[in-house]
């Protein structure tokens, strides 16, 4: 959980960065193989799991819940209740600022005969929750608190859960992955049309578990996935491969800092992830993906970046799923390109971790980028390579990725950047700000007054 107190931080431009650098794993599949472990039956074991907030949430939350999580060397050991083999929680559940752990729990919980309290943080507790809820409901979930759409929500799950037909009616994984838990403890067949496809990690390690997972094409670009209910799950080995979301970042720095040359190591390249890295090579960056290889069923590569100039593109709504949350990082290197970019289908940037589609366009009003929103599509004026002014305070407002984006940004402009807090990277990328100091970067605390201490 964040408990840490509010640190702000400024970063000054940074010199060459060279070298090479293994990521932390993907916080999506780590989150899946904590739940599936949980409701599988034996042990599985996790090598290269994300141990931040995020992912801590879900363990702690499935402890309460009667799995048995433990680090066990370097990998992570679950015991396994199999399907819907959970047990009354006896206290409520934290969730901290995890959309994901708490959206893909809610599934679990469904099938379940308990009743759970489920809670987060501030920033959670403003978060969509209907959005889930609705079609769990239509299996069999009650709500029997006074919210129905924000936590703290009180629901009670069911043994006699019904399979439904249903149609997303906004592009989440999250949302389709809890349904896809709560369908692996339904009888018969349960069927979800995603019209835009997103992330399918759930999908791959349902398989992986032993569940029958079915996916075919739907209309022109969506998929129809249908799951099998009452499934036996297996205990197995899982390998998370390294987040191409917290890549981003050190991508991006590579990407402003003149001369820089760096090999990001054993990164997913998912193709239903990896939309930031193709909007990259058509501005221009020098990007390749060597080594490619498969890690127990998701694609991993090397990402090698090289420096480069960018410039503007059109980034298209279709490709939002597939780079949600690296817009915000994204941003920050239009800022840095020639031209104009202009980053069109981003509503459900206002509903995660904050709205980022403002806390973005603050940001870059703190630095001196020109950019500006019209209904759901950001444009930003690039200043060129090494022309971004810098200088201000960016507000974070309990985001890890836009504490990231904004410090990023910093490594390349005139004047240092500030952000408010950086204590919130935690919640997905430990290790960060050291991980960069490694690479010659320089972040300072600034004092009360403002000055540097
Ligand atoms: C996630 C899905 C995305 C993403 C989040 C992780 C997941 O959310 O923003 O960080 O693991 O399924 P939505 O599916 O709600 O867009």
């Amino acid at each position: 959980m964040h408990t840490d107190a509010v640190k702000p931080m400024r970063v000054k431009r940074a010199q060459t960065l060279l070298g090479e650098v293994a990521m932390p794993g993907d916080k999506s599949i780590s989150h899946r193989a904590l739940l599936l472990g949980a409701l599988a039956s034996g042990e599985t074991v996790i090598s290269g799991l994300l141990e931040a907030f995020d992912i801590m949430a879900s363990a702690q939350a499935l402890r309460e819940l009667g799995a048995t999580i433990e680090r066990d060397g370097k990998n992570w050991r679950v015991i396994g209740r199999g399907t819907s083999g959970l047990r009354q929680p006896d206290k409520a559940l934290d969730f901290g600022n995890s959309g994901t752990a708490v959206r893909l729990m809610m599934g679990v919980l469904a099938g379940h005969d308990l009743s759970a309290r489920l809670i987060g943080d501030s920033s959670l507790s403003s978060r969509p929750m209907g959005r889930v809820l609705t079609p769990l409901m239509q299996m069999g979930l009650e709500i029997t608190g006074e919210n129905h759409d924000v936590l703290p929500l009180d629901l009670r799950g069911s043994n006699d859960l019904v399979p439904i037909q249903y149609e997303l009616p906004v592009a989440s994984a999250q949302v389709k992955s809890a349904i896809m838990f709560a369908a692996l403890q339904a009888p018969g067949q349960t069927t979800i049309i995603e019209p835009k496809p997103t992330r399918d990690h759930s999908e791959r390690m349902m398989r992986h578990f032993g569940a029958s997972i079915g996916v075919e094409p739907f209309g022109p670009a969506g998929r129809k996935i249908t799951v099998a209910g009452q499934a036996e799950l297996q205990g197995c080995n899982v390998i998370v491969p390294g987040d191409p979301s917290s890549a981003a970042f050190v991508v991006a720095a590579a990407l402003i800092v003149p001369g820089s040359d760096l090999i990001v190591r054993n990164v997913l390249i998912n193709p239903t992830r990896t939309g930031f890295y193709e909007t990259l090579i058509e501005m221009g960056g020098d990007i390749v993906f060597e080594n490619k290889r498969d890690a127990a069923g998701e694609p991993v590569a090397d990402i090698h970046v090289r420096h480069s100039p960018l410039s503007g593109v059109v980034v298209p709504p279709e490709r939002a799923p597939s780079m949600i949350d690296e817009y915000p990082c994204l941003a920050v290197l239009a800022a840095y390109a020639t031209g104009q970019t202009r980053m069109e289908g981003l509503e459900e940037l206002r509903v995660k971790e904050s709205d980022r589609l403002a806390a973005t366009k603050a940001g870059l009003d703190a630095a001196g980028v020109r950019s500006r929103i019209e209904g759901d599509v950001l444009i930003v004026e690039g200043c060129g390579s090494g022309e971004v002014r810098g200088g201000g305070i960016v507000a974070t407002n309990m985001d890890h990725r836009i504490a990231m984006a904004f410090l990023t940004l910093g490594l390349g402009s005139s004047q240092p950047m500030q952000v408010d807090d950086v204590s919130i990277i935690d919640t997905s990328f430990p290790g960060f700000l050291p991980m960069m100091e490694a690479f010659g970067v320089r972040y300072e605390e600034p004092d009360r007054q403002g000055g540097v201490s």
